[in-house]
Formats: C-alpha cells, sequence, structure tokens
C-alpha cells in the first residue's frame, strides 16, 4: 500500500498529482468490492477521532461508516461538550487526543486552528472542512468526473457562486492535477488571493514547460463560466458562519444560479455537482438539482469510499 508523503492532508496541495491518481485508482478498486460485498478491514484496531465544530451530515456519517466498513472505531468529539469549548489549548488538546486515537478528522473554522492542531498532534489529521478549504469533498468531486466522464484532463469545470472554501480547493485541485477551472463570482465575493495566485503560476509554468495551456480564472458572468463547460458547480451562497451575511449575500448573488438556461449554455452532456446541503431557488433550481444532468447523490456516495481510501493511506503511513 503506498501510503502519502505528508502525514496530515490538510489541503489538496498536501497530496502530489501522483498520490491523488493514486487515491482515484484505489478509490475505484475499493467501491467495487464494497459493492460486491467482499469485506475489506486493514484498520482493525485502529481509532479515529473526530472534532466538530460545526454543524455536518455527510462528512460525519461518511467517515464514521468508513471506518467501520474498515474494521476500524470512531469516537465523535463535539467540540461544545468537551473541554475545547471551555478554552483548553489546541496544542494540548492535539496532544491528549494523539495518544488516545490513531487519526484525527476536524471541521472547524479558521484554517489556522487546523494548522495549529496538525503541528501538535502526532497523529494524522484531516481536514473535515475549515473556512478556506473542504479537501475531502473536492478530491471525491473529482472522482466523480473521473467516473463519469472517465477523465478530468482537457474538461472545462465552471464554478458559478461564492468564491468559498469549495471554490478554494477547486483552485487547487485544478491546478494539481490539470483542468480548465473558470469561476464566476460577484465583486467582494472571490477565492482567496493566494491561493488563486499560486494556482495561476503554477499553470503559467505548465505552459512554460512546453505543457497544454492551463486555465484558473475568475471572470464576472456566470454565463461565460458556463459556455462549453462539462462540469457545472455551486455552493450555499452564505456558508456556515455567515449566517448573519445571509440577507445582503442573497442580494449581491442575484444571477450566480445553476438553471435551465445556464445549463444551456454548458456541453450537452454537462453534469451538475453540488457538494450539499443546498437551497434550491437559490444557488440551483430544483429543476435542475433533480435533472438527468445532477450527479449530486453519486458525490455524496462517492466521499464513503474515498475517504476510505484516504484513511487507510493516512492510518497506515508509519
Ligand atoms: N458536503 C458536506 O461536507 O456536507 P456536510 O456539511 O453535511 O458534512
Ligand atoms: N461552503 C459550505 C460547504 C458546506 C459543505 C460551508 O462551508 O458551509
Amino acid at each position: 500500500m503506498q501510503v502519502l508523503q505528508k502525514r496530515h492532508l490538510l489541503t489538496i496541495s498536501d497530496l502530489t498529482k501522483a498520490e491523488i491518481d493514486d487515491v482515484f485508482e484505489k478509490t475505484r478498486i475499493l467501491k467495487a468490492r464494497q459493492k460486491q460485498g467482499i469485506p475489506y478491514v486493514p484498520l482493525q484496531g485502529k481509532t479515529l477521532g473526530l472534532i466538530f465544530e460545526k454543524a455536518s451530515t455527510r462528512t460525519r456519517v461518511s467517515f464514521e461508516v468508513a471506518m467501520y466498513q474498515l474494521g476500524g472505531n470512531t469516537v465523535f468529539i463535539s467540540h461544545r461538550d468537551s473541554q475545547m469549548g471551555r478554552g483548553e489549548p489546541i496544542k494540548d488538546t492535539a496532544r491528549v487526543l494523539s495518544r488516545y486515537v490513531d487519526g484525527i478528522v476536524i471541521r472547524t473554522f479558521g484554517h489556522d486552528i487546523i494548522v495549529e492542531f496538525s503541528k501538535y498532534s502526532t497523529v494524522p489529521v484531516i481536514n473535515g472542512l475549515t473556512d478556506l478549504h473542504h479537501p475531502c469533498q473536492v478530491l471525491t468531486d473529482v472522482f466523480t468526473i473521473i467516473e463519469k466522464k472517465g477523465k478530468y484532463h482537457g474538461l472545462k469545470v465552471a464554478w458559478i457562486g461564492d468564491g468559498n472554501n469549495m471554490a478554494n480547493s477547486w483552485i487547487e485541485a485544478a491546478a494539481r492535477l490539470g483542468f480548465d477551472l473558470v469561476l464566476a463570482c460577484p465583486d467582494g465575493y472571490w477565492p482567496d488571493k493566494n491561493i488563486l495566485s499560486k494556482a495561476k503560476k503554477l499553470a503559467l509554468e505548465c505552459l512554460n514547460r512546453g505543457e497544454a495551456k492551463l486555465n484558473i480564472e475568475v471572470v464576472k458572468d456566470p454565463k461565460d463560466a458556463a459556455k462549453g463547460a462539462d462540469v457545472l458547480n455551486t455552493d450555499v451562497w452564505a456558508s456556515m458562519g455567515q449566517e448573519e451575511e445571509a440577507e445582503k449575500r442573497k442580494k449581491a448573488f442575484k444571477g450566480y444560479q445553476i438553471n435551465s438556461e445556464i445549463l444551456k449554455l454548458a456541453k450537452k452532456d454537462a453534469i451538475v455537482m453540488h457538494c450539499l446541503p443546498a437551497h434550491r431557488e437559490e444557488e440551483i433550481t430544483d429543476e435542475v438539482m433533480e435533472g438527468r444532468n445532477s450527479v449530486i447523490f453519486d458525490q455524496v456516495e462517492n466521499r464513503l469510499h474515498l475517504q476510505k481510501v484516504i484513511l487507510e493511506k493516512l492510518l497506515l503511513g508509519g
């Protein structure tokens, strides 16, 4: 089993292209195995801790079920009910939990929190979403693209809406793996500047090496992003922690919606993605969500299969 170079998975940039491609290939194999009902339990005797400071349905359940299917156990640690909620320092919590569990998934607000935690943790830390990144979701989504399209190379992925944690991880994925990504975001809601400029730099280096031109850009008009796209992708206008801005954001994002008009601009066989939870009739219409181009519930399922591979690679990584 090929383990990962880095002990933690905090961002997509923590992985090399070869490592990501290997994760995709192993996911395909493990998914097929699970469908055939063949048990695979490499993590017997291992325990995964889950620290969640924000709500979750998919991430929590898929990681818990993944561990059970791999023969391991989980401990769910609600931030509020643990000493973390009463101010125990991150550096202490990280070292305490490292003495009990074999790996930790964290969902929190500031990305600096997970970075600090990982500095002190002696067991692998996996990012289950921060304000800045959502790597496990985007890796799963690219795997889903491969399932549907047979590849990611040469495809155009369109992102319509907020330049949020999902958008940032998509930018890192596009730069790392090499596919075109056009994001349509309103002024003031662009993706993280540093992540975007690093990705553009990487794209330029590829071009200078004589590789195919890689287009990673932010535009204003959703139509420009959607035109000729193979994949249409969106997420909520107000992420967790931005609830108070919801009304202001509704105004700013008006028109940044995946609907049948936008879908018509994409390729005929384009797929529509959303990491969920969705706000129907805001960032996406019910019609498109339920329509034949939508692969949204395959994305949901694939979280389970892909995260099993991540867990195996990290928890057995020595
Ligand atoms: N997509 C995703 O991460 O969903 P949850 O918030 O339910 O975990
Ligand atoms: N951008 C969303 C993703 C939820 C999975 C949020 O952070 O709330």
